[in-house]
């Protein structure tokens, strides 16, 4: 498959390509600053240019970083949650709005919300608020997207690589996790919101189909 990866040099993204290239996939890889194709996902305009010019392609999965507000309630305010609107949000939901007018037939999009949508603590509401945003937006854009196009989510835990000590609460290692998007892109689901959390069990990769 053709696939564009945003975010593609992240702590998700980076080993995700690895993943997807050693399966044989042609991943064109893009952020805002490098790669090959620039595009800032928060701007409209240049996702509609950027489709026109990428040429021919088969799955987009969105995994750009430093995409919401992270503090407490008394400090958040419009200039907070826009942060996590104009970017998790809007720009991933632009990215298939638009892709959708692009694709190949029976081609797949990926998103990627996280664990926060589930589990509250005192930092969370922006990114919380906005997890559950994308869950539900695939869910509903999944009855609607035409010609056998799909739509998930890939709900991460907190990221750790190898090199980190304990694959304790909440954690997902970063190979593992990309192996979960490999698995969404090559299966026939869609509307789901795939959990890949490490929570009280034993190291294992937990890994659900939520509702
Ligand atoms: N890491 C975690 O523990 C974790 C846990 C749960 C959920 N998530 C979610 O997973 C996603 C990826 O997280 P991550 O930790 O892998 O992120 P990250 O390492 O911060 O990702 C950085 C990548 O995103 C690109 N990017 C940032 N802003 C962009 C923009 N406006 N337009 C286009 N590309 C942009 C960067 O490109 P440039 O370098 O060119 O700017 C870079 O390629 C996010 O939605 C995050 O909320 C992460």
């Amino acid at each position: 498959m053709r696939i564009i990866v945003l975010g593609y040099k992240g702590n998700i993204g980076g080993p995700l390509v690895a993943v997807l290239e050693n399966e044989g996939h042609d991943v064109v890889k893009v952020s805002r600053s490098s790669g090959d194709f620039q595009l800032d996902y928060r701007d409209e305009k240049a996702i509609d240019a950027f489709y026109k010019k990428v040429g021919s392609f088969d799955a987009v999965i969105t995994v750009a970083g430093r995409d919401g507000y992270f503090g407490p309630i008394e400090s958040i305010g419009n200039p907070e949650f826009r942060i996590g609107f104009d970017r998790k949000m809007m720009g991933q939901f632009n990215m298939v709005l638009i892709g959708q007018k692009y694709i190949n037939p029976g081609g797949v999009f990926l998103l990627t919300s996280g664990f926060l949508s589930n589990i509250p603590n005192p930092n969370s509401l922006v990114l919380g608020t906005v997890n559950a945003a994308v869950n539900a937006f695939a869910k509903h854009a999944s009855t609607m997207l035409q010609n056998n196009i799909r739509i998930n989510v890939i709900s991460p835990g907190v990221v750790v690589t190898d090199k980190d000590p304990a694959l304790g609460n909440a954690r997902v290692n970063s190979t593992e996790l990309a192996k979960v998007y490999l698995k969404a892109l090559e299966s026939e689901i869609t509307g789901q919101t795939i959990r890949a959390w490490n929570i009280n069990y034993n190291g294992k990769l937990y890994r659900d189909l939520m509702e």
